[in-house]
């Protein structure tokens, strides 16, 4: 019988793909599994932990490995972010598919990580500016972005190391860091904008002085992000 290859979404896709060869990968919240499963099954890891905090998502990612007869090589850790891990098991974080809030809060509950021997790898669902602010003000740096298109969203996956890193600029913090080379950087800007013309929609019909701020600080921000667009496609289409 044909061995059956499991294959990625998009933005599953662009994980895997950054995933050094040979890592000792960590996937925390690993749910499915899939990117384990995934990288196993092409021999580009030779073993993997498999974390979640939630028993049922580490039954499915046990189900999976089970399904492409990998779980020898998955050891599956039912824990609260890294708390179950040892920094000498891994050399390579992911943490993927939370809320940039939580993935806050899974690496400040791991002092160990400020020594720099690990490569995260980190896709918030949300409040991507919060975390871009939190890595850089507590001894990370962002190295570079990527983007993936995936069911009609755009997901930013952050390559991030333990580095003294520069404030970033609010392009930046808000349009993402060394991701000008990716053919979505456009899509992507665009996005962020219309989020917050959105957000500033809701605002405009408050009262309020302060949600009336608020909307103009918004507003200043989109035309920042607007310039960048522009500049970026002159960039682009002049061959730069
Ligand atoms: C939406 S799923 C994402 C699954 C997968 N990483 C992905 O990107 O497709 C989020 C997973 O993170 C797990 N999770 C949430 N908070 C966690 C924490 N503090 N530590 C470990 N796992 C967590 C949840 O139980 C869930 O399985």
């Amino acid at each position: 019988m044909a061995e059956k290859n499991l294959h990625l979404q998009p933005r599953l896709r662009c994980l895997a793909d950054l995933v050094p060869q040979q890592a000792r990968l960590a996937d925390i919240g690993t749910d499915h599994g899939y990117i384990p499963v995934y990288l196993l099954q092409r021999g580009r890891i030779d073993r993997a932990i498999a974390a979640d905090i939630g028993a049922e998502p580490l039954e499915h990612a046990r189900r999976t490995a089970e399904e492409y007869g990998l779980t020898e090589q998955i050891d599956f850790r039912l824990c609260d972010g890294l708390a179950g891990i040892g920094a000498e098991e891994t050399d390579c974080i992911l943490i993927a598919g939370m809320g940039g809030e939580t993935i806050i809060s899974i690496l400040e509950n791991a002092p160990w990580l400020r020594y720099g021997e690990h490569r995260l790898l980190l896709q918030p669902q949300s409040r991507q500016e919060l975390l871009r602010t939190w890595l850089t003000e507590h001894g990370f740096r962002i190295l570079r972005e990527h983007l993936a298109l995936d069911k009609g969203t755009i997901y930013n996956v952050m390559q991030v190391q333990a580095e003294v890193s520069a404030p970033l600029s609010e392009v930046e913090l808000y349009g993402g860091v060394n991701v000008e080379e990716d053919p979505l950087y456009g899509d992507y800007l665009d996005w962020q904008i219309n989020k917050m013309a959105q957000a500033v929609k809701g605002l405009r019909l408050s009262k309020n002085d302060d949600a009336q701020q608020r909307a103009d600080e918004l507003e200043r921000l989109m035309a920042l992000l607007n310039e960048k667009k522009g500049a970026w496609q002159r960039d682009k289409s002049s061959g730069n």
